[in-house]
């Protein structure tokens, strides 16, 4: 093994997941196991660090129990941010600012933990680094809920919500059976532009369930009029018409559906708008127009950070990621993103892989037009045979007193 004589440094970056604590212990584990001296940890990603809150982080993470904890805790233990990198031709002082603090730090080794604005960050701060001859290594670790990230097969955080969504939507296809009276209820779903986890809600649809009646993904353009239709003539029917659709669904003029509520007013870094109320909205029409009991369910952040029902796959292979870019940067590779590559559906077998993170940084993976069906309300089976392996088997938590433990930052060093 090669002999590491930098320290190293760690991020999370953008919206939380339930295992992106998993990644977090993969770096950390691997890289003390493999003979590195310091292993720092940023506070709230590239923001924090430009603030220089930095910590070592077996200060916090002091035995392996702490570990276990750490990759069965929900959301971001280092804290994350939502900041844009100027482009390099623009302004390099801020690049400055970041390359002095790494050298202070006697920084060798950079890992972020992100999504697609993240592996920007990643792409941008390794172009910076040869442009200017500096020893720094950079790899991006894949996280993202979304599962929009280009090159992998999915990304870690994806199966643990997606195994979360199924179990929830059955259990409110159960609820909404239980009164001799006619309802609809409209789940809203996460996934920005791209429908991965609004499509897994057809995991609902198995022997014992019959799964909603509709899907809509924000590939798929929105038509609110011929929505309100489909819905009436389910509800003829059907005593309970379920329905999920996803937070970003666009109408043909190319606006969300949620901004037809004109509850919008908050813009992050990146220019993604904060996208919540499209089920509330449709909700409200139906009641109005359709005249029946109607419930609009917003999964909200119950759905990124449910580690309580894990997928084991997923939390395993968010370790594993977190492991190959500790690797892929102590034997020289810089610039690339970690990805996941499926061998083979039955039995599952997924391996890592390098990707060159000029072509992952920015792009969108959506779901391919196939994997919809004709009429554009559901996902195939295929999609579904997608997503199956990813959501198998459990990890359990810590259980203290009958509710999972977590391992949480606090900035008194233990
Ligand atoms: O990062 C993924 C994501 O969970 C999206 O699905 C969602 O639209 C967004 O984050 C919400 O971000 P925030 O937590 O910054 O409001």
């Amino acid at each position: 093994m090669r002999e590491i004589k930098g320290n190293v440094i760690v991020g999370q970056s953008g919206g939380p997941t339930a295992v992106i604590n998993s990644s977090l212990a993969g770096v950390y584990k691997t890289a003390r196991d493999r003979g590195a001296k310091k292993v720092y940890g940023m506070l709230h990603g590239v923001q924090g660090l430009l603030e220089e809150r930095v910590v070592d982080l077996a200060d916090h993470i002091t035995n392996e129990l702490d570990i276990e904890l750490l990759k069965r805790t929900p959301s971001s233990y280092l804290g994350s941010c939502r900041y844009k990198l100027p482009e390099i031709f623009e302004d390099q002082e801020v690049y400055k600012k970041i390359f002095s603090i790494l050298e202070k730090l006697e920084i060798e080794y950079f890992f972020y933990i992100g999504g697609n604005d993240s592996m920007d960050t990643i792409k941008k701060l390794s172009d910076y680094s040869i442009l200017n001859g500096s020893k720094i290594r950079f790899i991006g670790v894949p996280k993202t809920i979304d599962n929009d990230l280009a090159a992998t097969d999915h990304t870690p955080g994806y199966g643990s919500a997606a195994k979360y969504i199924g179990s929830i939507t059955k259990e409110v296809i159960r609820d909404g059976l239980v009164y001799d009276q006619q309802n609809v209820t409209l789940l809203e779903i996460m996934g920005r532009n791209a429908g991965w986890l609004t499509g897994a809600a057809a995991l609902a649809k198995c022997e014992d369930c019959e799964g909603p009646d509709m899907i809509f993904l924000p590939e798929i353009t929105f038509d609110v009029d011929d929505f309100m239709r489909r819905v009436a003539k389910l509800h003829e029917r059907k005593k309970s018409v379920v329905v999920a659709i996803s937070e970003g669904v666009k109408t043909a003029d190319g606006r969300y559906v949620c901004e037809l509520t004109d509850n919008i007013d908050y813009v992050d870094a990146f220019g993604h708008k904060q996208l919540t109320g499209t089920a509330r909205f449709l909700a409200e029409k139906i009641s109005k127009e359709v005249g029946c009991k109607t419930r609009a369910i917003e999964f909200n952040s119950l759905q990124r950070c449910a580690s309580h029902i894990v997928s084991r796959v997923d939390i395993t292979e968010a370790f594993q990621v977190g492991g190959a870019a500790v690797k892929a940067a102590f034997e020289g590779e810089t610039g690339k993103m970690i990805i996941l590559k499926r061998v083979s559906d039955d039995p599952y077998i997924c391996v890592t892989d390098l990707y060159d993170i000029h072509k992952v940084a920015n792009v969108e993976k959506k779901v391919p037009r196939e994997w919809i069906n004709e009429a554009g309300d559901y996902v195939t089976e295929e999609f579904v045979n997608y997503v199956k392996p990813l959501i198998q088997a459990e990890l359990t938590p810590i259980m203290v007193d009958g509710l999972p433990r977590h391992l949480y930052y606090t900035d008194k060093v233990k």
